[in-house]
């Protein structure tokens, strides 16, 4: 079942720059980042009311977010729900037709296990779903 709005990701070819806007700029406070080398990225987090902005960047230069930004520069990249069973959320949804971009869910951020279903199935949005650790939960 989906729970909620996890965080809202923007895609970034500056990440010091991106992080000083949001921080300085706006007053948001940086609560932390990570690396995900499963996705290649690079990620700042800003919680705000109850779910968080996600600034992204490639690592290495490259990976998926190194593709996004060849290919539509830098801006929104993908909204993420948080689900608490993210095996039968997927289910249900491929059940409906949508596509996902992975055939099983994989390790994302904060120990989470995530799956993207494809913008084509989505309206154009690229959707995120992410269910965190029984223990753990938001940063
Ligand atoms: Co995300």
């Amino acid at each position: 079942m989906i729970t909620g709005l996890d965080h809202v990701a923007i895609a970034v070819t500056d990440l010091e720059e991106a992080i000083a806007r949001f921080a300085e700029d706006f007053g948001i406070p940086l609560s932390g980042r990570e690396d995900v080398p499963t996705e290649q990225t690079s990620t700042a987090f800003f919680p705000l009311s109850g779910t968080r902005i996600e600034l992204i960047h490639p690592m290495d230069g490259q990976g998926p977010v190194a593709a996004s930004l060849a290919k539509r520069g830098p801006g929104m990249h993908h909204l993420c729900f948080s689900t608490d069973d993210i095996v039968a959320d997927m289910a249900r949804l491929q059940a409906k037709g949508y596509r996902f971009l992975s055939e099983a869910p994989k390790p994302g951020a904060h120990g989470t296990q995530v799956v993207f279903i494809h913008p084509k199935s989505t309206g154009g949005v690229l959707i995120e779903l992410a269910q965190h650790p029984v223990d753990g939960g938001h940063s």
